[in-house]
């Protein structure tokens, strides 16, 4: 019979990492040439490790731990390129004392509270009627699954948010963090409400509760830095956001990271999305760790492969692990306008889970940008966007009036 050997994955896992490590501290001489350098020194440790993982497995799990390698693979390759370019457009903004200070938290906690802008929070909370709407008649389509939406950028709350995040000086604290510029990626509006069970019931079939840690994760995308910022006032049973406070100074394997977002990632593959596309069909939200079959088939792979960037659903309740991560964990409960920066890439966090009542936040994403410089805005391209979204939002209340 066909057995892996665990000791030989971590020697190996070991040496991808060491090698990716040593590439990283050569980011600031490169030029050019970057996808040939990964492959000579990280790329082709990847192949003898998926060689000799892959070498007798067959079926299902073959095909899915193939899919993730792939994705790893490329996921490292994107950080190496990222920090290859924030050498060579190296940004420091000049930051005002309060950002200076803010600056130091980040560093230090992974997370920093910023100046409440509740008037800010009021006037998108009525930019955004139709958005709530949508999002109302959501929760009651499916009242277990996620509930959120991505806001247009040409929408009025869109707009209003991206000047608002100009003024505060988000940017320049975001850049300052990473060393590069960021630029505006995405900002979402969630509807966290009591209804919801996306998160709830992984290990329900053998008798295991729903853990403490449920939904601790990592979002693994190295050039992100986000932002949650509250439309109503949060209690820590509204779904508040929570941090472990310095997890994202840990060290971790870069591969398995990596490894782990691209088995999260390739799920689509063998489950079905529900019908708000951001849930899956069964109603929890890590699909392989749910279905019977698929798990048997993860105890196939080396133990070390094993994980989820979404770990929290798999920490045991009242072990050490379990202790640590409560104990360091920080609620943000505040109200309408409380506004939270966070490094959400490599920190532990998670939000939404609500026991009682509903929240209302936006989440925002900033992205290190590939660009030197910031380009020109085009006017008429903006106008025209804006006016898709009018038009788009008359139509949809023509249709369902
Ligand atoms: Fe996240």
């Amino acid at each position: 019979m066909w057995t892996l050997d665990d000791g030989r994955v971590e020697r190996g896992v070991a040496e991808v990492d060491a090698a990716f490590c040593e590439l990283l501290t050569q980011a600031d001489r490169i030029t050019d040439g970057e996808e040939a350098r990964f492959n000579a020194a990280v790329g082709i440790r990847i192949d003898e490790l998926q060689a000799y993982v892959l070498g007798g497995m067959t079926g299902r799990i073959a095909d899915y731990s193939a899919r993730a390698m792939k994705v790893a693979r490329q996921a490292l390759l994107d950080e190496w390129k990222f920090q290859v370019r924030s050498h060579r457009f190296r940004y420091q903004p000049v930051l005002t004392a309060a950002q200076q200070r803010n600056l130091e938290i980040l560093k230090k906690d992974g997370v920093v509270c910023l100046d409440p802008i509740p008037e800010t929070a009021s006037d998108l909370w009525n930019k955004m009627w139709w958005e709530r709407r949508l999002l109302r008649r959501q929760a009651d389509r499916l009242p277990w699954g996620r509930c959120a939406m991505a806001l247009d950028p040409h929408s009025p709350a869109g707009v209003m948010l991206q000047r608002t995040l100009r003024r505060v000086g988000v940017f320049e604290l975001a850049s300052a963090y990473l060393g590069c510029r960021m630029e505006f990626l995405y900002a979402a509006l969630d509807h966290a409400h009591e209804r919801q069970a996306w998160y709830k019931g992984c290990y329900a079939d053998v008798g295991v509760d729903t853990s403490e840690t449920a939904y601790m994760h990592l979002d693994a995308d190295c050039d992100i830095v986000k932002a949650m910022l509250y439309l109503t006032d949060v209690k820590p049973e509204n779904g508040a956001f929570r941090f472990v406070r310095g997890s994202h100074r840990w060290v971790r394997s870069p591969f398995l990271v990596a490894l782990y977002k691209g088995f999260d990632c390739e799920q689509d593959a063998y489950f079905e999305r529900a019908q708000n596309t951001l849930d899956y069909e069964g109603g929890y939200y890590r699909p392989r760790f749910h279905a019977a079959d698929h798990r048997r088939e993860l105890m196939c792979l080396p133990s070390s492969f094993r994980g989820s960037t979404h770990f929290g659903d798999d920490v045991i309740d009242g072990t050490p692990l379990s202790k640590r991560l409560l104990a360091s964990e920080d609620v943000f409960v505040g109200s309408r306008g409380t506004f939270v920066l966070f490094h959400g890439a490599a920190g532990i966090h998670r939000g939404s889970q609500v026991s009682a009542g509903e929240r209302w936040a936006i989440q925002i994403a900033f992205r290190a940008s590939k660009q030197k410089s910031e380009r020109p805005p085009r006017y008429v391209n903006e106008r025209l966007a804006s006016l898709r979204y009018q038009l788009r939002r008359l139509k949809h209340l023509a249709v369902n009036f």
